[in-house]
């Protein structure tokens, strides 16, 4: 089907890390915690931590710029720049503000928000433009400044969360396309499992007429349920996309989790019988970064000389909305 044919390649990555850094042992300082805990539970060990100077446009720009690069394009050939992120700098969003910042002058940038799923939301939406020949070269950005939103006070979430910033190109090609398979879901049934939510302050215009004012609350989790749920929903929906794309659990080279806990990427892997050797995971030094996570890690593997040209990968988002799901592709 050469010619016309509209694949999707994911030709470059990068990534962009807050400077500061806390560790396990510091937390146990500001809470009630302890290294041992947070290890044993989660995997984590470090996060990389936005100062108050550093801001989401610049770090996710840094990313953008890194993936840019790898691709062996320029940022005025870009057509679409998606912003996955729940912590834009501004409430209208940030993606025009990384448009500009990187120099993308034809692009059109706009954010989009799904929690920890933001990257593989985003992946399936660049490439539905890619695939329709609506656009030839898509970067996208995961990034998230979670330190802003979390109650340092509550052990319970407060250990878990890290800055970051992860990005890569996708590119219209007449080859194969790589984008092998994926799956989105949604379940607001249980969105207060983990939220962030909206907190007014009735002000009164009129007689008749009052509105509120407001901040953000900090983020709250049932980290049991949101467990549970993982483990349950992620490996059923990436054996649903390896069906889709015909592939067996063995042709799997790579898998990529949300890196929000160890435990579950290592019982997901058990579930679907992927080996321990194939989970790419950098938890242990970044936490939970949310939409960055996989992003992050992938570049991080491809900087390694791990992930290699035809590579396998299947990745999986999850979290707050309660959102999940599943793409497979295989690298450049
Ligand atoms: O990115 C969004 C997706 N989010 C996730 O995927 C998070 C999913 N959930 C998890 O990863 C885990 O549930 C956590 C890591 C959040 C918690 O691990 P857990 O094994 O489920 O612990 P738990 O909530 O059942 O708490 C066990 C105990 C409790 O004490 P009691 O009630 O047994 O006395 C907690 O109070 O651990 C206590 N605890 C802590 N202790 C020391 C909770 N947080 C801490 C802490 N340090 N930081």
């Amino acid at each position: 089907m050469k010619g016309n044919y509209r694949g999707v390649a994911i030709t470059g990555s990068g990534g962009a890390k807050p400077s500061q850094v806390l560790q396990n042992q510091d937390l146990s300082q500001i809470v009630d915690t302890s290294d041992e805990w947070i290890r044993t539970r989660t995997g984590i060990r470090q996060r990389h931590l936005a100062k108050p100077s550093e801001s989401l446009s610049e770090l996710a720009a840094r990313a953008g710029k890194e993936a840019i690069a790898m691709a062996g394009i320029t940022p005025d050939q870009m057509d679409l720049i998606i912003l996955a992120t729940s912590t834009p700098d501004d409430l209208f969003g940030s993606g025009s503000k990384i448009q500009n910042l990187l120099g993308a002058n034809k692009a059109v940038a706009f954010d989009l928000t799904a929690a920890c799923s933001g990257f593989v939301f985003g992946l399936v939406t660049a490439s539905q433009f890619i695939r329709t020949g609506v656009y030839q070269n898509v970067l996208l950005i995961g990034a998230d400044i979670l330190s802003r939103w979390v109650d340092w006070s509550d052990r319970s979430t407060c250990v878990l969360f890290g800055d970051g910033a992860g990005a890569v190109v996708c590119q219209r090609t007449e080859e194969k396309d790589n984008l092998l398979g994926f799956e989105i879901c949604s379940d607001g049934s249980q969105n207060a499992c983990l939220n962030a939510p909206y907190c007014p302050t009735p002000a009164t215009l009129t007689s008749e007429v009052s509105v509120s004012k407001g901040t953000y609350e900090a983020i709250t989790m049932n980290g049991r349920e949101v467990y549970r749920f993982a483990v349950a929903k992620v490996p059923e929906v990436i054996e649903k996309v390896l069906f889709r794309a015909q592939l067996s659990v063995e042709q799997v080279d790579w898998l990529i989790l949300h890196q929000a806990n160890q435990r579950i990427m290592d019982a997901v892997a058990n579930r679907l019988t992927i080996p321990p050797e194939k989970i790419i995971s950098n938890v242990a030094s970044y936490g939970n970064t949310s939409a960055a996570s996989i992003p992050l890690a992938l570049n991080e593997a491809i900087r390694q000389g791990k992930i290699k040209s035809g590579d396998v990968i299947a990745t999986s988002g999850f979290g707050a909305g309660l959102t999940w799901g599943a793409a497979i592709f295989q690298w450049r």
